[in-house]
């Protein structure tokens, strides 16, 4: 194939993994988040409107966030190959511009991953399903300046978090912009809109969350000595870069 024709080929594949993506984060947000449908008397709905389906707000902040998590699998193992012929002297010139592109475009996905995209999933999170928030949280009662819980892990019985390390108001302050807020507490909500496995739930996200932020140090450090001319001779990092 010509060097035009394999652009093109790549291009078709990023156009028809990115819309399939966008149809199927649709889909789902359409389940997290329904808007313009109408309920029929015998309790089934009907789509009143695709146009809008496909412009949920919900799913357009969900393709975001998940396209930024798709780019940040990408570029590690673009730059985890990069580093990894650099390391072996072999296809230098491949190993260089891997390792230059995964970090650029890795340390922009990353940051993006954060702010805005993972930030406001959160805000939306707490408007729209508080429940879900305060399960992912382990917020049981409600608070007043609530608590952002680091580590920990929620006892159900008990309804605390065991070996907690927290930040004080940050919760309120992430959800709602102000410390003073009150977030409410899984208490504050019948037993049977409660998420189903509260535990799996909260893990899940401190782990997403641990990782978001382990992964923009990591590429923030690697721009770093991208840019003062030294990360290709750095082996620690190119090491760190290839496991
Ligand atoms: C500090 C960093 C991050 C924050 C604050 C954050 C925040 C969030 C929030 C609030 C949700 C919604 C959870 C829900 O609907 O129950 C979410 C979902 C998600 N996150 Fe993150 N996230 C972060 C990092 C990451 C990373 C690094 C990845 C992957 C590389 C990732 C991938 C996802 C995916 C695939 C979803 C599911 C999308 C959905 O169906 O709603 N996130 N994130």
């Amino acid at each position: 194939m010509s060097k035009i024709g394999h652009w093109f080929a790549a291009l078709a594949v990023f156009i028809g993994s990115w819309l399939s993506g966008y149809f199927t984060i649709m889909a789902d947000a359409w389940m997290q988040h329904p808007i313009a449908y109408i309920r029929h008397t015998d309790e089934s709905c009907e789509v009143s409107s695709f146009w809008r389906l496909l412009n949920n707000p919900w799913g357009l902040l969900q393709y975001a966030h998940t396209m930024c998590g798709a780019l940040i699998t990408g570029v590690f193992a673009v730059s985890a190959v990069g580093a990894f012929y650099l390391l072996e002297r072999k296809h230098q010139e491949s190993g260089r511009a891997f390792v230059s592109v995964g970090v650029c475009v890795g340390t922009l996905a990353c940051a993006l991953q954060i702010f805005p995209t993972g930030d406001l999933h959160g805000k939306y999170l707490a408007q729209h399903q508080p429940a879900t928030m305060a399960a992912m949280e382990g917020l049981f009662n409600s608070a007043r300046g609530a608590p952002l819980a680091i580590m920990g892990q929620p006892d159900i019985e008990e309804q605390k978090i065991d070996n907690p390390l927290v930040v004080n108001k940050t919760l309120s302050f992430l959800a709602y912009g102000t410390t003073l807020a009150e977030v409410k507490g899984l208490n504050e909500f019948p037993r049977d809109i409660w998420p189903t496995n509260i535990p799996l739930l909260y893990f899940a996200y401190h782990i997403m969350v641990g990782l978001g932020t382990w992964m923009v140090a990591v590429m923030a450090l690697a721009a770093f000595l991208l840019w003062r001319g030294v990360l290709f001779r750095t082996r620690w990092a190119l090491v760190a870069a290839a496991d």
